[in-house]
């Protein structure tokens, strides 16, 4: 493809372009300011490729979501959990030996060290478990070094402990002794286990339950350069350790307008049952500029088609409240607030579809998970993408830190105002 001009000044320029596996376009503006003395400017970064990448494809357009060129519905249907963390991880499906021994490392290294529980000790039990992911993930560099040699080591490490971190994040809210993780135990029911067993009595966890935990581990597992990833790579970039780059990346992800929104979506159902139901309401209120509210779990900046994971999740909402027999009224009001909005020429002009927060959590609900958690398991899922990010990017020669520029509109230079001198100006 011929290269792009860009005009500036009276000057043409010339703007290599690179092409990539899937057809994109991308204009390589890595010498714009030595040549033209300019920078682009791109709020949010909607047009900005920070990287190119061979791990997922998206195509907003289409809603198309491929793993490594698998299509998600393929991996959803046919794959495991842990089958699609070593594909993200390590760039191909393994072999029945790749995967017995990757299953037989995370099973084999999910303990926690025993000192890292009087960390809990010092929270609240209201504390927000993403709080508490975020600050034992990064105490785990405390205990293993972030060397070349240990990272297979530390990758099985995080991937094995983030769910015991998790679950005793929940043990610890509502002050119930911690559940030991099971090695009998598939990585969903083991992590269930973990949530509601409890030591007096024996607790069984349905296949189905496990069987949804494990799809909808499998739906988060990566997303290309959404917020989250797009911060890992940034604090990747520095060669922070591995443990401080991924809790950077669930810092980011417990945002609302990101991964909380999960959690925001039940909060939104809930709050439009208690308030007797009328979604059309809520509808109008998503579509007032003068209100702040927006209708969780829907947009999506790169999605302008159906969020293909949205499409699967409300298929399997179905199934799992059918299969444990329960009913529950908010998938209704989801239903039908997917319902008007796909007809309301606000959401169609602005390409507006369900995304992947918007049935997941009814699905959560029903397997028993509180709100606070969902969150958490967006965390765990997208944990194997996360590290495949910053694995691609570590492994990259070419790698350069993270470091954009900006356009300055601050005061030109002026002199120093002694104290007694100055007005006093209202701080906002
Ligand atoms: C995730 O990036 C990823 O890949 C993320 C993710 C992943 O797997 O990592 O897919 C996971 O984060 C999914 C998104 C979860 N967030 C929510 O559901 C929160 C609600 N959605 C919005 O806040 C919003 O849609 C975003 C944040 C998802 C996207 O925001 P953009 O791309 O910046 O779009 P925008 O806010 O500029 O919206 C464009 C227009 C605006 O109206 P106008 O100014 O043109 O009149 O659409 C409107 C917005 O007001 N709009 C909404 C809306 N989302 C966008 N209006 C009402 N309700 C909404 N949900």
């Amino acid at each position: 493809m011929d290269n792009a001009k860009l005009v500036l000044n009276g000057k043409e320029y010339q703007l290599p372009v690179t092409v990539g596996t899937e057809g994109e376009v991308g204009i390589d503006i890595t010498a714009l300011r030595s040549k033209t003395g300019a920078i682009t400017l791109d709020s949010g970064y909607g047009n900005t490729g920070s990287c190119e990448s061979s791990i997922t494809f998206i195509d907003g357009e289409r809603g198309i979501l491929q793993y490594r060129g698998y299509p998600i519905e393929e991996l959803a249907a046919k794959s495991s959990f842990l089958e699609v963390s070593f594909l993200l991880i390590f760039g191909h499906l393994p072999t029945r030996e790749e995967l017995d021994k990757f299953t037989f490392d995370l099973t084999h290294h999910s303990l926690l060290r025993e000192d890292m529980k009087k960390f809990y000790e010092g929270y609240p039990p209201t504390a927000h478990p993403m709080g508490v992911l975020c600050s034992m993930v990064v105490s785990l560099s405390a205990y293993y070094p972030d060397t070349q040699e240990e990272r297979y080591n530390n990758i099985i490490r995080l991937l094995a402990k983030l769910k015991t971190i998790a679950a005793f994040s929940y043990k610890k809210s509502i002050g119930q002794p911690y559940v030991y993780p099971r090695n009998n135990m598939s990585f969903a029911a083991d992590l269930l286990h973990m949530m509601f067993a409890v030591p007096a009595e024996d607790y069984e966890v349905h296949q189905e339950v496990a069987d949804a935990l494990d799809l909808l581990l499998i739906l988060h597992a990566d997303h290309e350069q959404n917020c989250s990833t797009s911060t890992v790579r940034m604090v990747g970039s520095s060669e922070a350790n591995m443990f401080a780059t991924i809790a950077s990346g669930i810092c980011a992800l417990w945002g609302k307008l990101h991964g909380g929104a999960n959690q925001h979506v039940i909060e939104m159902l809930q709050r439009i049952q208690n308030e007797g139901g009328d979604y059309r309401k809520f509808i109008d209120m998503a579509k007032d500029k003068n209100s702040s509210f927006k209708l969780m779990g829907f947009g999506h900046r790169v999605y302008k088609n159906f969020d293909p994971r949205a499409k699967i999740l409300k298929e399997a909402a179905d199934k799992v409240l059918n299969k444990l027999g329960i009913k529950d009224p908010l998938l209704e009001i989801a239903k039908n607030l997917e319902r008007v909005a796909l007809e309301d020429s606000y959401f169609i002009e602005r390409k507006l579809y369900p995304n992947v927060d918007f049935y997941s959590g009814i699905i959560y609900r029903a397997m028993g998970i509180p709100t606070e958690m969902f969150t958490v398991m967006f965390a765990l899922g997208r944990l194997p993408g996360w590290i495949a990010q910053w694995k691609e990017m570590r492994e990259d020669p070419a790698m350069r830190i993270y470091r954009p520029r900006q356009i300055y509109t601050g005061c030109t230079e002026r002199s120093y105002i002694p104290i007694d001198e100055r007005r006093t100006v209202e701080v906002k």
